[in-house]
């Protein structure tokens, strides 16, 4: 039997259901029950009927199933597939800003930790990041932990004032305006379709920023033919697949996630096999943490 079949007959056992996002390798997506983008997988990770996720992405997306499901065993394939962007804020600061502004909100990014999620209001994801924060009642927004994010979602919603945080996705960060314009000068009729975790100089130049879903929608109801893609590679899979016809082009230095990368059809197979990996979260960082979050998923209906 090959590995997939020996994943797929251990699924059926396990009575387990895997979930991956779309940056994670074409053989991961093929494998996966539910591919999407992180507000997608956020609502499938609240209807599942199976005992047991396989999480095919980072340790934030983990753990937001986990918050959401307690009932549920979580696994990962690779506990080290961490977001390092996650990390990127602090409970002292959150607190600064709390003392500092009346009227405040902290909207957090998905892309955090539990441990920065106790202590914010409400969370979002970039497919519903405009209308969260257009929905709430503050003046004042601290966003973090994505400084591009926030600043994207800042021109979208002119009547809020944002607070900015230092946080940045390594990955789109790295994404350069030049090398961008390089691959539009070889193809000039191709549109730029782009993530807002990308610096502003790249939103400035695209034809259309969202999330990764948003990207593939975009693209495939487009009459275009031809995109150049400022998100990770991973979802050039979908892309092609959807649309086998068209051209995607990334710039140069392609935009890969280290971490997205690591998981594997061996590392869900050992999963499934041994139980290793489970994603725990203590009881009261899971209530404290899970309050923003299933604001998220109201406010986002
Ligand atoms: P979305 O899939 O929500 O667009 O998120 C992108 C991302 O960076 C996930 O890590
Ligand atoms: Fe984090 Fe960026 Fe990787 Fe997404 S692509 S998991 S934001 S480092």
């Amino acid at each position: 039997m090959d590995i997939v079949d020996r994943i797929k007959k251990l699924k059926k056992e396990k009575n387990a259901v895997i979930l991956a996002h779309y940056y994670v390798r074409p053989e991961v997506q093929d494998i996966a029950d539910y591919i999407g983008d992180s507000f997608y997988l956020s609502k499938v990770a609240v209807s599942l009927k199976e005992q047991t996720i396989v999480f095919c992405g980072v340790e934030f997306m983990g753990e937001s199933a986990k918050t959401l499901n307690p009932e549920k065993t979580v696994l990962m394939p690779d506990l080290g597939a961490d977001c390092p962007m996650a990390h990127m804020a602090n409970a002292e600061t959150i607190q600064k800003m709390r003392d500092t502004y009346e009227d405040l909100a902290v909207v957090c990014y998905i892309n955090s930790t539990s441990d920065l999620k106790q202590y914010s209001d409400v969370c979002v994801t970039s497919a519903n990041a405009v209308k969260i924060v257009k929905a709430l009642p503050n003046k004042n927004i601290f966003f973090i932990p994505d400084r591009n994010l926030a600043h994207y979602i800042a021109g979208q919603v002119p009547e809020k004032n944002f607070v900015y945080n230092e946080g940045f996705c390594p990955t789109h960060e790295r994404i350069e305006a030049e090398d961008v314009l390089k691959v539009k000068a070889e193809h000039p009729e191709a549109k730029i379709l782009s993530h807002p975790e990308c610096r502003g100089e790249i939103l400035e130049i695209s034809d259309y920023i969202g999330s990764t879903s948003g990207i593939i929608k975009y693209a495939t109801e487009s009459e275009d033919q031809e995109f150049i893609i400022c998100t990770e590679e991973g979802v050039s899979y979908k892309l092609h697949k959807d649309n086998p016809d068209k051209k995607f082009y990334f710039p140069e230095s392609v935009p890969t996630c280290p971490n997205m990368k690591k998981n594997s059809l061996e590392k869900i197979l050992h999963v499934l096999e041994t139980g290793d990996n489970e994603i725990l979260v203590t009881e009261e960082l899971r209530e404290a943490s899970k309050k923003p979050l299933e604001r998220m998923l109201e406010l986002a209906k």
